[in-house]
C-alpha cells in the first residue's frame, strides 16, 4: 500500500519541554526521524511556489 500526504511546510516546528528544553518537530515531511527534524528540510529551499514535489529517498521530482 502506497499513501501520498501534502505538506508545505518548510521548517520544523519549535516545541518547548516543561524542563525549558526545545524539541524540533518535523513540519516538512521528510525527515527520516520523524517525528523529529533531521535537517532535511533543507531540501526544500529552492522549492518554486505552487509546483509540487515527489521526495523518494534522496531523490526528488517535479510534478
Ligand atoms: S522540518 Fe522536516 S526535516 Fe526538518
Amino acid at each position: 500500500m502506497m499513501r501520498l500526504v501534502m505538506h508545505d511546510e518548510t521548517g520544523p516546528k519549535e516545541i518547548k519541554t516543561e524542563h525549558g528544553d526545545s524539541v524540533w518537530v518535523c513540519m516538512c515531511g521528510i525527515s527520516r526521524n520523524k517525528p523529529l527534524c533531521d535537517g532535511s528540510h533543507k531540501k526544500t529551499k529552492d522549492e518554486v511556489p505552487g509546483k509540487t514535489y515527489i521526495y523518494e529517498g534522496d531523490a526528488r521530482k517535479e510534478v
